[in-house]
C-alpha cells in the first residue's frame, strides 16, 4: 500500500469477535468526541454496511443458511460493500478532516474470511491492490484499530442475549461453531503481532466504562498528534 498518498481526517476502526461490544465502545467513543470537540466532524458507522448500497449487501450476508454463500462469494460481497461505503462515507468524510469510527473494516475479512473460513492471504493482497489502485487520494488502511478481545464462550453467549431480544435476527455468523470462534480470535491475535504500529489490545472482559476510558485516552493522544 502507498505511503506517499496524503492523509486528512482521522480513521478509525473497532474490531473483535462476537459480543465484544464494539458497538457499544464505538457510540461511547463518538458521543464524547462531539461533546469534547463540537468543531470536529466526527461520523460513526458500522460494516457491513455504512452507504446505502451497502447496507442492502448487508441484509444478503448476515441472514439466511450459515452455508448460504461460498467464502469466495461471501469475501468479494464483502468486499463490494466495502468499497461502496469506503467511497461513499468514509472517504469524503476524511477529505473533510473528519474523525471516522468505523465498527469492523478489512481486518474483519482477514479474520473471518482468511483465518475462520480458510482463504489465502493472498486474496486478500489481490483485492487490496485493486482498492489501492482505484484510489489515489488516501490509503484505505486505517490510523488505528482498536482489537477488542473476549473469550469466544462469553462473547457468544453475551451476543445470543442480545439477539434473541430482536425480531429480524442477522445472526448467520453467530450460529457458527465455537470452532470457527476460535480461529477468529486467534487471527486477531496473528493482526496484532504484524500490525503493532497500527493495532491496540483491548480486553473486553472489563466493565464498559473502564474499555471506554482505555480507547479514549489514546484516541485524545493520537487526535492531538494528528491535528
Ligand atoms: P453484526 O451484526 O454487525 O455483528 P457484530 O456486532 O459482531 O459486528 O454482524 C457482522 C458479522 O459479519 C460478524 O459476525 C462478522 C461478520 N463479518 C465478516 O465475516 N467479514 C467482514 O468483512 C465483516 C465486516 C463482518
Amino acid at each position: 500500500m502507498s505511503e506517499t498518498k496524503v492523509s486528512a481526517g482521522l480513521f478509525i476502526t473497532l474490531e473483535g469477535g462476537e459480543g465484544s461490544g464494539k458497538s457499544v465502545q464505538c457510540a461511547k467513543l463518538c458521543d464524547r468526541l462531539k461533546q469534547h470537540f463540537s468543531e470536529l466532524l466526527t461520523v460513526k458507522t458500522r460494516e457491513p454496511g455504512g452507504s446505502p448500497g451497502a447496507e442492502s449487501i448487508r441484509q444478503i450476508l448476515l441472514t439466511g443458511e450459515t452455508d448460504r454463500w461460498l467464502p469466495v462469494s461471501e469475501l468479494l460481497l464483502f468486499y463490494a460493500a466495502r468499497y461502496d461505503h469506503w467511497k461513499r462515507t468514509i472517504l469524503p468524510a476524511l477529505e473533510r478532516g473528519g474523525v471516522v469510527v468505523c465498527d469492523r473494516f478489512f481486518d474483519s475479512s482477514i479474520v473471518y474470511q482468511g483465518y475462520a473460513r480458510g482463504l489465502p492471504e493472498s486474496f486478500f493482497d489481490a483485492i487490496h491492490k485493486i482498492f489501492d489502485e482505484a484510489e489515489k487520494e488516501r490509503c484505505f488502511v486505517p490510523d488505528r484499530t482498536y482489537i477488542l478481545d473476549i473469550d469466544p464462550v462469553e462473547g457468544v453467549a453475551r451476543s445470543n442475549r442480545r439477539i434473541s431480544s430482536v425480531e429480524v435476527k442477522e445472526d448467520r455468523f453467530e450460529r457458527i461453531n465455537m470452532e470457527f470462534h476460535q480461529k477468529v480470535r486467534e487471527g486477531y491475535f496473528d493482526i496484532l503481532r504484524k500490525n503493532s504500529a497500527r493495532c491496540k489490545k483491548i480486553d473486553a472482559s472489563r466493565s464498559i466504562e473502564d474499555i471506554h476510558e482505555d480507547i479514549w485516552e489514546d484516541a485524545v493522544e493520537l487526535l492531538a498528534r494528528h491535528h
